[in-house]
């Protein structure tokens, strides 16, 4: 078992077998340049407590610089043999700075802390450029607002015209799962930022290495509590898990409503051709594939998720192989956004609005009946009479094929004496999304408010 981390007490080494089902470098190898972080950062602490002299740690940390561009520009990778990054790096350092140096290195910690330790390093990372593409998907739906803020569409709940509401207003509700979004991800990040080097396989170290240097070394507010805890925990690595999922699941909303937007039976919206395709048989095809995908895609998220925590359910305490499968599944959750969300910020940047037809359809469908029945309160009527006489004005209407609006004095008095003609001044769109006034509503004032106070939450988070 040449090269390898363990092997004194096997009479054999490993079978093919067992040594192909053990290999993580495939995956694992993506954490490098966090393993030769730690690295420095253990080398230090093991100087402070007398293990390598000054020489012997600067010539650690070259070696390691060295491991480092190699990771870098591509000339050091994981050989066949390799069972994991951590072995492999430790390989090379042993070619890079001989035996005697390189075998010192791995005194006092265990590759379960170690690996403990990178997996939160790369989620914290890649946290940040999930979060820098998430606030370009919230810069184009604010663009879009600020675009058309007087647009008025129909406002839908199961799918049926409900009340008319600015386009603005419903853009800005895509925005805000997406500022909570980036605010779990602040939220989570202090959680994350906590160091498990130092617990070594499961009990911590006989070697008084300072914890709190390598934590510090590493950009973490503190060592783990609880060296158990710390090597075999993976709450913050479901945690990030979730936040991903949820991430793709409300930009999968977002993705459903682009799609039937974009139908010939809505019309609302033109993709741009740069952000849409064809087919390869249908020459007049224009499809909306990257909003399919955001959506197709959600559900890949959400199975890593799961499965992660399929993994983790039955798990004693410390460390177990287990534990190895705890990396694909978010380092995929993280690939996947970094693709699809650049790719949906530019359609959702592009889209043209027909505002024409929205404004045209909002009123359809009877959607201002609400404001009927709100105006009959306005003027004493209890709102469950207000309601059965603006329903019976609706049911009229339905009878003779006509919209709200275009009811005679006779038809409003036949139906109750409290609907003089002056209810007409509520039939409007642009009456009804105006009158909608409260903190959250519809009125143009109060969404331009709003939009102010998405930006500022943003720009917090
Ligand atoms: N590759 C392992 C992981 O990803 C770390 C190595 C721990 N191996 C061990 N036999 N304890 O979790």
């Amino acid at each position: 078992n040449e090269g390898a981390l363990w092997g004194a007490r096997f009479a054999t080494g490993p079978s093919p077998e067992l040594a192909a089902l053990s290999r993580s470098t495939h995956f694992d190898w993506d954490l490098a340049l966090y393993d030769i972080a730690g690295s420095h950062a253990h080398a230090k602490a093991l100087a402070a407590a007398g293990y390598l002299t000054a020489d012997e740690e600067a010539a650690m940390h070259a070696g390691l610089d060295t491991l480092a561009r190699g990771i870098v520009d591509g000339t050091l990778l994981p050989g066949p043999n390799d069972e994991d990054v951590h072995g492999a790096l430790e390989q090379a350092l042993i070619v890079t700075v001989g035996p005697e140096l390189g075998g010192k290195l791995r005194a006092g910690r265990s590759r379960n802390d170690q690996i403990a330790t990178l997996v939160r390093m790369y989620l914290l990372d890649h946290s940040r450029t999930v979060a820098r593409d998430i606030l370009r998907v919230v810069d184009a739906l604010v663009a879009q607002a600020e675009a058309h803020p007087e647009a008025i569409m129909p406002g839908r709940t199961h799918l049926q015209h409900a009340q008319p509401v600015l386009l603005a207003h419903h853009l800005q509700a895509h925005a805000w799962p997406l500022v909570r979004d980036l605010e779990r991800f602040r939220d989570w990040s202090a959680r994350a930022a906590v160091s498990p080097y130092g617990g070594g396989a499961l009990a911590g170290s006989t070697l008084g290495l300072d914890p709190q240097l390598i934590a510090r070394e590493l950009g973490m507010d503190r060592p783990a509590e609880n060296s158990l805890d710390g090597t075999s925990a993976r709450d913050v690595v479901a945690e990030f898990a979730f936040i991903t999922a949820m991430i793709a699941v409300d930009i999968s909303r977002f993705a459903e409503e682009i799609i039937l937007w974009n139908t010939r039976e809505f019309g609302f919206v033109t993709l741009d051709d740069g952000y849409s395709t064809g087919s390869s048989i249908m020459p007049q095809k224009k499809n909306p594939d990257i909003a399919e995908l955001a959506r197709g895609k959600a559900g890949r998220l959400i199975g890593n998720l799961t499965g992660l925590l399929s993994t983790l359910k039955g798990l004693p305490l410390a460390y177990n192989r287990d534990l190895q499968e705890d990396k694909e599944p978010v380092f995929d959750s993280v690939r996947t956004l970094e693709l699809v969300l650049p790719a949906f910020a530019g359609m959702v940047a592009t889209l043209r609005f027909d505002t024409a037809r929205m404004a045209q359809l909002a009123p359809q469908g009877f959607s201002l009946a609400t404001d009927v029945a709100e105006w009959l309160v306005k003027r004493g009527v209890p709102f469950r009479d207000a309601h059965e006489i603006s329903g019976s004005l609706v049911k009229l209407c339905e009878q003779r094929g006509l919209e709200l609006d275009q009811v005679t004095d006779e038809m409003l008095a036949s139906v109750s004496s409290h609907l003089s003609p002056d209810v007409r001044h509520v039939l409007t769109i642009e009456g009804s999304v105006a009158s909608r006034d409260g903190v959250g509503g519809t009125a143009p004032v109060r969404v331009a408010e709003q939009r102010a106070e998405l930006i500022s939450r943003v720009q917090a988070a």
